[in-house]
């Protein structure tokens, strides 16, 4: 495995099968009342935020001490980068105390920049571009409701960036057949696209605008805020060009009758989702958030830990 994860498009896909199976040991043996498994005993994780965060920043936190490790809230705000400090300088330096490191930032390329220079493992937790953790562990949760990866049809309905933008390689990757259906101007990365279908020839990745003709037979419908962490400032411009991309009963009548709902959260009721289909009998948001922790864990297990993440087949 790579020393980081910025992305799902740097996993192979055994990684990612054994990330899941891993996910569900550990989720399996938390449910059966194992509180703390010490698999990253006196570990310490930096949860370097630029951004808000309750499910990323949360999870991490629980999940490294139910493992026997430790983890150091650093909202950027509070560090030196905020008076000049290089994001280099930065990681050279925090590689020097902690084990790892999760970086939520406005732009990609200063992940990439701090993954270089650190030689301790860095794991996205979200960036403009790409939200891995969280579709990694949505895999997990499809996986798990519907048995196989290979047979859903999932759409995403809404705006075509980070966590679209990694269901586009998650698709590449794991051969899902993913339909995107976003308004002409905020639709996902072309160069993503393109890179997924040299990457993937026989990938399954469709652009459909009209939001009702694309999910037609959904087995999955997904989506995202119309408005992202940093783009407060074009919230009525987005709101004008969303208005009908929203999930709501009459976009789910046209779905397979069996049709799961899903949303990364946090949710904006009556934007992107009305608030029925949110809590409704399809969505499975809140197993999908308490998932994170367990995915988080088995991915801190592989990138942290000795033995790669192989301890459960002892
Ligand atoms: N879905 C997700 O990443 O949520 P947070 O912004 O609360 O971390
Ligand atoms: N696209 C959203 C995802 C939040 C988890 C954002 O970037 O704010």
């Amino acid at each position: 495995m790579n020393k980081d994860l910025l992305s799902i498009k740097d996993l192979k896909v055994s990684e990612i099968k054994r990330l899941f199976s891993l996910t569900r040991e550990l989720k399996k043996r938390r449910k059966r009342g194992e509180k703390i498994i010490h698999l990253l005993d006196g570990k310490n994780l930096g949860l370097l935020f630029e951004k808000p965060s309750t499910r990323t920043r949360i999870s991490f936190e629980i999940a490294m001490r139910e493992l026997g490790g430790n983890s150091l809230f650093l909202p950027s705000e509070q560090m030196q980068m905020k008076r000049g400090e290089t994001i280099e300088d930065t990681g050279r330096v925090l590689s020097g105390y902690l084990d790892g490191l999760v970086f939520r930032t406005y732009n990609h390329q200063i992940l990439t920049k701090l993954a270089r220079a650190s030689t301790i493992p860095v794991i996205n937790g979200l960036s403009d571009l790409l939200h891995p953790c969280q579709v990694l562990s949505d895999m997990f949760t499809i996986e798990r409701k519907k048995g196989d990866l290979k047979s859903i049809k999932l759409v995403f309905v809404g705006a075509g960036n980070n966590v679209c933008n990694s269901w586009i390689y998650a698709s590449a990757k794991m051969d899902i057949h993913l339909v995107v259906s976003s308004p002409r101007s905020y639709q996902p990365e072309r160069k993503i696209l393109e890179e997924c279908r040299k990457m993937n020839p026989a990938c399954h990745i469709e652009l459909v605008h009209e939001v009702y003709e694309a999910v037609k037979g959904a087995d999955i419908i997904y989506t995202d805020v119309w408005v992202s962490m940093g783009e407060e400032q074009e919230r009525e411009k987005r709101m004008e060009a969303f208005r009908d991309f929203q999930v709501n009963q009459r976009l789910l009548q046209l779905a397979k009758k069996d049709v799961l709902v899903m949303h990364c959260l946090p949710a904006h009721r009556g934007e992107e989702i009305a608030s029925d289909v949110l809590d409704g009998p399809h969505s499975i948001v809140w197993e999908e958030a308490e998932n994170r922790l367990h995915l988080q864990k088995a991915l801190l297990v592989m990138l942290l830990g000795e033995g790669n993440g192989q301890y459960h087949n002892e």
